[in-house]
């Protein structure tokens, strides 16, 4: 379909749709969101000419899959954010099924997005291409079309580059599967963004020691964090253990090694990102001050997705709080980044005793730290609990398809939590980032509060968090005719 027919079809979802999903009570209050229609992956995050941008996979027409565009964000304090032109839309032959995820890089001054052009045949295979786009003047994008057919020996599966620069070339990982049904991600280098050579087959299910290990590894990324290169990925097809991977896909990481020389990656054992209900497709960049950021989607592709009350209102999902990631004495932390400080309220509740004494607090759009010295547990709004017993810490919530309760678990020493509130999401921090879980949940509107509970002491600091989500730039003259 053409550009402007689409852009048609946008505007009237939009102003037909828009006064609808603000009437949501689960319309989140200060995590990115889309104002219509389905959000998935964060896409192309980078910071330049002095702002960050952010992307996100989007398909505006329909609470539902489709064909996905780019919508485009901007910021400078990973706070407010800025809506800026829409990026890409499905209009070209190479892309005709979506315009899938992919990256950001900064060459001769200009952002440049390298992306999964997607294609569906009647058949039900499919094929994929990874494009090019610039930024120009005016903040939109210009497709410059395929830059890497799909390479032999693979299925149509072959997407989401993530891409880097070292030394004097530009690399990029890319997901893609093996005609046996074994995922893999491909390494590539190119001097120029337009012409790229397959170098290595870097990791993956049967490649590096690694036993069988999915059938699709979406949404790769690789970077230097500390003495280490992290690989970050999205298995799909791992079968769920007592306590591990137990959500229906896995966004994880591996510590290694990446030889610039051999092409090579020697890796350790794979590790969940985040123990919650909810969280894929996270995608990172190093900011001007050198340190690694990441958003996640706050969500997943699953029988869930489509049954969130929200759909009603004519949205879904949203992306993860902006995270920075830590390399430490062999361990990578994720703590919530400086910059979301700026959401607290200038009341700070510091409150100390016993967890059943504890007073209740909001629990919809609030941070809250606790120090944990023995068990106890937590309510939010009647809809989900953690409970800590001294070994496990047990987070439950009610699933919103099958009206039951669900859990997920973590195990170790337990000293500090971290908790993010928003109308419907929780996301929490164990000892400084060590481990997070997070996940959607739909309370009713009525259930604001959190309650503790329990017969031991507890040290409490909590904030409500303001809601500064979107900056409304004055027209400049450019958008007026
Ligand atoms: C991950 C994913 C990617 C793909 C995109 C399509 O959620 O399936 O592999 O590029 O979503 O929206």
């Amino acid at each position: 379909m053409s550009e402007v027919s689409l852009l048609k079809q946008l505007t009237r979802s939009l102003m037909a749709g828009l006064p609808i999903a603000n009437q949501d009570p689960h319309r989140q209050k200060w995590h990115v969101m889309p104002a219509i229609g389905a959000l998935n992956d964060p896409n192309g995050f980078i910071q330049a000419h002095g702002r960050y941008h952010l992307f996100h996979q989007w398909n505006p027409l329909t609470c539902g899959t489709g064909a996905s565009w780019w919508a485009h964000l901007s910021s400078t304090d990973l706070v407010t954010w800025q809506h800026e032109p829409v990026a890409l839309l499905p209009t070209e032959d190479y892309e005709i099924n979506g315009c899938y995820s992919g990256s950001a890089v900064l060459k001769d001054d200009k952002i440049h997005l390298l992306y999964t052009g997607n294609v569906k045949f009647k058949d039900g295979s499919r094929t994929a291409w990874q494009c090019l786009a610039i930024e120009q003047a005016d903040g939109t994008y210009e497709k410059q079309g395929p830059v890497i057919a799909l390479p032999e020996g693979y299925t149509g599966h072959v997407r989401d580059p993530k891409v880097w620069q070292h030394d004097d070339f530009w690399y990029m990982v890319l997901a893609a599967q093996a005609p046996d049904l074994q995922g893999k991600i491909l390494l590539y280098r190119s001097p120029d963004l337009t012409q790229w050579e397959l170098l290595n087959e870097l990791a993956g299910s049967c490649v590096n020691q690694l036993a069988e290990f999915g059938y699709m590894w979406e949404c790769p990324d690789l970077f230097r964090l500390g003495n280490a290169d992290i690989l970050l990925c999205c298995p799909q097809g791992l079968a769920a253990k007592e306590y591990e991977y137990l959500n229906l896909y896995q966004a994880g990481y591996f510590i290694g090694e990446l030889d610039y020389q051999t092409h090579r990656y020697q890796h350790g054992s794979f590790h969940e990102m985040d123990l919650g209900f909810e969280f894929y497709a996270p995608q990172t960049t190093e900011t001007e001050d050198g340190r690694r950021l990441m958003f996640g989607w706050l969500g997943l592709p699953d029988d869930n997705r489509f049954a969130q009350p929200t759909v009603q209102y004519g949205w879904v999902d949203c992306l993860t709080c902006p995270r920075e990631l830590i390399y430490r004495d062999g361990q990578l932390y994720q703590t919530p980044v400086s910059e979301l400080k700026a959401l607290r309220s200038t009341h700070e509740l510091n409150w100390s005793g016993l967890a059943e004494n504890a007073p209740a607090l909001d629990a919809m759009s609030s941070e809250l730290h606790v120090d944990v010295s023995s068990p106890f547990s937590l309510s939010f709004r009647e809809n989900a609990s953690l409970k800590w017993d001294g070994q496990q810490l047990i987070f439950t919530r009610l699933n919103w398809r099958t009206q039951q309760e669900e859990s997920r678990y973590w195990f170790g020493e337990l000293d500090h939590l971290q908790i993010l509130l928003d109308a419907s999401s929780i996301e929490i921090f164990i000892n400084h980032g060590e481990a997070c879980m997070s996940a959607r949940y739909f309370p009713s509107a009525q259930k604001t509060q959190m309650k503790f509970d329990g017969a031991h002491p507890v040290s409490i600091r909590h904030w409500l968090l303001h809601s500064p989500m979107l900056e409304c730039p004055q027209p400049t003259s450019s958008d007026v005719p």
